[in-house]
């Protein structure tokens, strides 16, 4: 079983929306997937008692007794566990850097979000742990160019010499109104702009969690 952290110190920059859209794009593809709610609010669980249809398991956690969760879902023959993190002390993250195989380190494209998300990285860097920005809720483009806010928080996070994931979620309704229903945005707005973005954004975790090895070349 691989383990998926979704972190960053400030609430409300996306992890529960990254963290269960990711957790359903594996479940959809016929993953067994378990996501680890650590946050007291219990937002995971609330979109998940929306969810009247199967889908991954949903289990709310102490973030000290993630690694017994990680062995229980090891056990239980799941392929991957989703760490859907608090805005929490050091200590509790550190925990989740711990257990997991990649880190996830959400924000918005903000001058105080990148502020915070120094700490969060040097933390996984720390526990040599491999992962990556992602950037959530960037406003649309306007007449074909980012935003100003987009290109100065790429230039800033390029200085802390971790990978920012080429795809990021646009700030788009199709996420809230998904969520309130206890769906993701692939089941209700296959099509949708919102639905790419998340089946390209699983398409670059599931490789950084399962990388395809490369043969030795022959001779
Ligand atoms: N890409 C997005 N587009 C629109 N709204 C979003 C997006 N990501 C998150 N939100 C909204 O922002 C708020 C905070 O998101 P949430 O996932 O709960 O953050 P966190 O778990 O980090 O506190 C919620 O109301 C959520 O619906
Ligand atoms: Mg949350």
């Amino acid at each position: 079983m691989k383990t998926l952290a979704v972190l960053s110190r400030k609430g409300g920059t996306g992890k529960t929306t990254v963290s269960l859209h990711l957790a359903m794009a594996a479940w959809l593809s016929g993953k067994g997937v378990l996501l680890a709610d650590c946050d007291r609010q219990g937002s995971a669980q609330e979109w998940r008692r929306e969810r009247s249809i199967g889908g991954p398991v949903v289990f709310s956690t102490k973030t000290a007794a993630l690694f017994a969760t990680q062995q229980a879902g090891q056990r239980a023959g799941r392929d991957l566990m989703v760490i859907d993190t608090s805005p929490s002390a050091s200590e509790d993250l550190a925990e989740a850097v711990r257990c997991a195989d990649f880190c996830l380190i959400i924000l918005r494209p903000s001058f105080l979000d990148v502020r915070a998300v120094r700490e969060t990285a040097e933390l996984v860097g720390r526990f040599g742990k491999p992962g990556a920005f992602v950037i959530n809720q960037a406003p649309p483009r306007r007449n074909g160019r980012e935003m100003a806010c987009v290109g100065d928080t790429v230039a800033q996070l390029a200085a802390m010499s971790r990978p920012i994931m080429p795809i990021g979620l646009r700030a788009r309704i199709a996420y809230q109104s998904a969520v309130a229903e206890g769906r993701s945005v692939q089941e209700t707005a296959p099509q949708s702009a919102a639905a790419l973005e998340i089946a390209g954004l699983w398409r670059e975790v599931e490789a950084a969690l399962w990388p395809v090895a490369v043969p030795a070349a022959a001779g």
